[in-house]
């Protein structure tokens, strides 16, 4: 197989080339505090970043320059890493194309973004070295790392576990006495995520999904294929399946990790589709809505974590904004209720505005909210691309859409996955914006990492969005905030393959001149007093 071995070594070649170049560019623009990408390609269309027990690049925390300056960082697909940059905002514009903030248009704020400690994500993170956990850990979670604030947690078992378990297994344990969190919780998720706690500067907002109830509550009596509980809402099982929440809340609560929200449950059109493959329980939106009305919501009240939250759906929008209208129309439901979670699969096929965009004009109570996505699901495009740039653009991309149809917060699927985009027990394999590679104690940032970074460094919780007024049709995209602290951040994705030169005008500033790179994404910062 010479001839991909020579193709492999010319696009090593030309990867360190463009390395060398963006290493020389970076040097000049670079701020101090930061450390450079150890890039390495793998024959996709950009390079990922190899982290190790003592290294790993990062942005280190970000401070913004003066009045009359502002901050730039770009990733890009022929190689930059949120590569910072300064300059100054002029007095006149020039440029045809002008973005311009509207600070008196606001809409939601963010609540945060993050990703999941599924039990592969533990397994991945804890086959690495101490040391390299910790670079690992850090990187998502502690001050120089992007911010991750947000972590979803699986109830027990689901596709990415390595065995099919619920907390509750014995059959007729209707006052769960056998009760019991798994060796999974024990071993790996809690003492994580207890580090990564005492990484972050913020308290975590820890989301828990459950995939299924025990086997006997249901009426096909398995964790997989089509099945849902038994009898009707308020009757046995329907209680007994909310007071299980309530006892993974008291379980985790032993290790001070507290929730701030629960979903309804793991996508429950899964559960209603034959032979469905993994783990679900199939609700439809009535027996949804019934369930948190007479026994969920109350239940929850009735517990010693009355202020969690409850979302529902936990599905992707495709199921907008019919769910929500069955739900939400229910007052005895929707006094218990606090959003609506979506997922990211199939997005391209539903338009935004009449998902999301209806579902929060009809329900503008009610917030939004991103709780899984990732790359590499589909059968066209399976599995781990280390260095694929087109699925970090698939991120900002949805990130961006989601963000400019209120929703407040994304979070990302597994934190961490090996080389096979497992484990997955049904062999269901992905990709995550870290692949680790035990064999060698490292892990590759891939350039979704860097995607999500773009957004999760810079918009922290109770930043607010705001017009963005584009003087002629453009194809950036792009999504503005203004933070707590009164600073603005600007997104702008560029998918084509031309570079566009742009403006961008604060009225209360002045213009910010600036290009978007071909294939980039640019984080713009500055402060307005
Ligand atoms: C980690 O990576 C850095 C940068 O590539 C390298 O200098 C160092 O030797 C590596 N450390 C280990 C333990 O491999
Ligand atoms: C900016 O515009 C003003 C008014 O249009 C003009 O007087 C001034 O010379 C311009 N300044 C620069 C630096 O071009
Ligand atoms: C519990 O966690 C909080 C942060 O969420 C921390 O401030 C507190 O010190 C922890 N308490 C104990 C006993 O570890
Ligand atoms: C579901 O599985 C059963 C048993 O394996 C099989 O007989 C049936 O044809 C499957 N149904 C569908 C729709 O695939
Ligand atoms: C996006 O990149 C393309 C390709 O390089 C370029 O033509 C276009 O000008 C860029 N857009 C912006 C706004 O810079």
């Amino acid at each position: 197989d010479s001839r991909r071995d020579s193709l492999f070594s010319d696009t090593m070649r030309l990867s360190s080339a463009l390395l060398c170049l963006f290493l020389l560019t970076a040097e000049v623009t670079r701020s101090t505090g930061s450390s450079k990408c150890i890039a390495r390609n793998f024959g996709y269309d950009s390079v990922v970043c190899e982290c190790n027990s003592t290294y790993c690049d990062s942005l280190s925390s970000v401070t913004l320059p003066p009045l009359g300056r502002y901050s730039s960082y770009v990733s890009s697909m022929v190689g930059s890493r949120l590569e910072a940059g300064q300059g100054q905002v002029q007095v006149n514009g020039t440029a045809t194309l002008r973005l311009t903030l509207v600070p008196y248009q606001k809409y939601q704020k963010i609540r945060g973004f993050g990703g999941a400690m599924t039990d592969a994500a533990a397994i991945n993170i804890l086959s690495l070295s101490a040391g390299a956990q910790d670079q690992l850990l850090r990187q998502y979670f502690s001050p120089e790392g992007i911010g991750y604030t947000v972590v979803r947690v699986p109830m027990a078992s689901c596709d990415f576990s390595t065995h099919l378990y619920t907390y509750a297994d014995t059959p007729g344990d209707y006052d769960l006495d056998t009760f019991t969190l798994a060796p999974e919780d024990f071993h790996m998720k809690i003492p994580l995520l207890q580090r990564a706690q005492a990484l972050s500067s913020r308290p975590l907002s820890l989301l828990a999904s459950a995939w299924s109830a025990p086997a006997w509550l249901k009426t096909n009596g398995a964790l997989i294929g089509k099945g849902s509980l038994k009898g009707q809402p308020g009757g046995k099982e329907h209680k007994t399946w909310a007071r299980y929440y309530i006892r993974f809340l008291e379980a985790y609560a032993k290790y001070n990790l507290t929730f701030w929200a629960v979903t309804t449950g793991n996508e429950p059109s899964a559960g209603r589709m034959t032979n469905y493959s993994f783990q679900a329980l199939g609700f439809t939106p009535e027996e949804q809505r019934d369930w948190v009305a007479l026994d969920l919501g109350p239940a929850l009240h009735a517990s010693s974590y009355p202020h969690t939250h409850i979302l529902i759906l936990d599905d992707n929008r495709l199921l907008l904004p019919y769910w929500a209208k069955v739900v939400l129309n229910d007052v005895h439901a929707g006094r218990w209720i606090h959003g609506v979670a979506v997922h990211w699969y199939m997005d391209s096929f539903v338009p935004a505005e009449i998902s999301l965009g209806v579902t929060h004009h009809l329900y503008p109570e009610y917030y939004l909210f991103g709780t899984e996505a990732c790359t590499g699901w589909s059968p066209l495009d399976r599995g781990v691309k280390l260095g694929s740039w087109q699925r970090a653009e698939q991120y900002a991309h949805d990130i961006i859409e989601d963000l400019n149809h209120y929703v407040v917060g994304w979070t990302d699927w597994n934190l961490a996955l090996d080389h096979t985009g497992g484990p997955n027990w049904v062999k269901n394999f992905v990709d995550s914006p870290v692949i680790v590679d035990a064999q060698r104690d490292v892990f590759y940032k891939q350039p979704t990492f860097y995607s999500v970074a773009h957004f999760s460094k810079f918009l922290l919780e109770g930043s607010q969005r705001v017009g963005v007024s584009s003087s002629q049709k453009t194809e950036l995209e792009h999504c503005a905030f203004i933070r707590p602290d009164g600073s603005v951040v600007l997104i702008i994705l560029n998918r084509s393959s031309s570079e566009i030169q742009f403006e961008v005008w604060d009225p209360s500033v002045g213009y910010i001149p600036s290009t978007a790179p071909a294939h980039s994404l640019l984080t713009l910062a500055w402060n307005r007093q």
